[in-house]
């Protein structure tokens, strides 16, 4: 098995993850982009995104001499014998649809300069069927188009584990539709599969739609717990203890099973979305329509939140001061794509409301898309005078908040846990009124 040289083609989130690790992996990888600030930045070693352990592998690759970046399509296909498209697939503006456009354009782009054998592997989660219709827009515009193939290899990466999930991954699955393709895949994750991480072989079309399954299977599994939140507040239930008596049953489980203030992301929110507009073209909406009601119950918790701290300012927020603990979709993430913190920080300034926002990592960029919006230098600064502490993301220097030191600087001893990071018992100790989703 010869020894292939990647190209990977997008370099965001995923791309940029891919390209590092496979040069430190050992392979010849070169980073392309359209983007030449991009390209730049991370050819001068630098990260354009928050990912813990991933700058100091930039630079191992970098000294390695494995990993280079360009932006130059016709180099791309001189160099690379296996091709992985990582650029971003994000929802269509006015639709709930996939925009393809960056998907569409980067494979026109490397396919007008491949002229020899070479194996094309999406990576991005795409509507089924994307690969079909890749391939046979790669064989009408392919100078040596008969040589040409088309995998699909999705990626399950979480932000803030991105190293820990492109290196020792629970499982690679490798959609294709020839032998040929198979065993360059293989030679291609060589390394990762020298570590017993299990690949499952499928079509091209299985491949895409288990990214899409798995992502609608998470959202469930935490809507599930929020809906039952729900009626945990409508009967003086706590639903903190029923998901740990849940999750005894080992066919259920623990794992994104934690209540709270929702899902968003990059990924789940829009590819359910996705995944719903797909089914409908294929005639089959039905089978996944309950993802509409999952969508739902996740958007309620939203309203939920701004309701409990609409509660504890006593029936009304406008004038009052509210400090926001967290802006990021998740904590160890700069992340705020549909950031359930920053929808409610918004609703709450609209609604009238003082509101102060500080976040560890996402600063910056809440700062670019909610300048409306006060942020403070600490949890404790932004909490000063505050009326209302809400916490909306769980870093863990939230979860260390001493209840005394927070009770000493803010206005009123009021906050709500969005996201049960917080000890019930220590902070009512320190004179608080603590209040929670789905929690008595
Ligand atoms: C997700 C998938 O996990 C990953 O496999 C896929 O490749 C991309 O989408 P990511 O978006 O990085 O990864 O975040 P994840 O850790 O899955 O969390 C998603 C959202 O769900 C976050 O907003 C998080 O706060 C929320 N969540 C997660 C819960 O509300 N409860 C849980 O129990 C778990």
């Amino acid at each position: 098995m010869t020894t292939p040289r990647l190209t990977v083609i997008g370099t965001g989130y995923l791309g940029a993850t891919h390209a590092i690790c496979m040069a430190v992996l050992g392979f010849e990888v070169l980073g392309v982009d359209v983007d030449e600030q991009k390209i730049a930045r991370l050819a001068a070693g630098e990260v354009p995104f928050f990912e813990p352990g991933l700058p100091e592998l930039l630079t191992k690759a970098l000294e390695s001499g494995r990993l280079r970046f360009t932006t130059s399509f016709a180099e791309a296909a001189e160099f690379g014998d296996v091709h992985f498209i990582c650029v971003g697939t994000p929802q269509q503006k006015g639709s709930h649809a996939a925009d393809m456009t960056y998907v569409d354009a980067s494979v026109t782009a490397l396919a007008r300069h491949l002229t020899r054998k070479a194996l094309v592997v999406g990576k991005s989660t795409v509507p089924v069927g994307t690969a079909a219709r890749l391939t046979a827009l790669v064989k009408e515009i392919a100078p040596a188009a008969d040589e040409v193939e088309l995998a699909w290899n999705p990626e399950f990466l979480r932000e803030g584990f991105a190293v820990e999930d492109t290196m020792k991954p629970d499982r690679l699955v490798f959609g294709v539709a020839s032998g040929w393709a198979e065993e360059r895949l293989r030679a291609a994750f060589e390394p990762v599969l020298a570590q017993g991480v299990p690949v499952k072989v499928t079509d091209l079309a299985t491949a895409e739609l288990v990214k899409v399954a798995a992502n609608s299977f998470l959202a469930t599994k935490i809507s599930y717990i929020n809906a039952m939140a729900e009626v945990c507040e409508a009967t003086g239930a706590d639903v903190s203890d029923l998901a740990e008596a849940l999750a005894f049953d080992t066919r259920i489980g623990g794992r994104f099973l934690r209540p709270g203030l929702g899902f968003g992301g990059g990924c789940l929110p829009k590819d359910i979305r996705a995944f719903m507009a797909r089914a409908e073209e294929l005639g089959v909406g039905q089978a996944v329509g309950f993802l509409r009601e999952i969508d739902g119950i996740n958007q309620r918790r939203r309203a939920r939140t701004v309701d409990l701290v609409t509660e504890l300012a006593g029936g009304d927020v406008a004038g009052k001061k509210v400090a926001a603990l967290g802006a990021a979709f998740k904590p160890d993430s700069d992340d705020i794509r549909d950031a359930p913190a920053l929808d409610v920080a918004g609703t709450l300034h609209r609604m009238g409301a003082e509101v102060t926002v500080f976040d560890p990592a996402a600063m910056e960029n809440a700062k670019r898309v909610h300048p409306e919006l006060a942020y403070g230098e600490s949890a404790l600064d932004a909490a000063r005078d505050a009326d209302v502490v809400v916490l909306l993301t769980e870093w863990t220097e939230f979860r260390a908040i001493d209840p005394a030191a927070m009770a000493a600087v803010v206005a009123g001893k009021s906050i709500v846990d969005g996201r049960h990071a917080l000890d019930p018992a220590a902070w009512r100790a320190a004179g608080w009124e603590y209040r929670a989703l789905g929690r008595p």
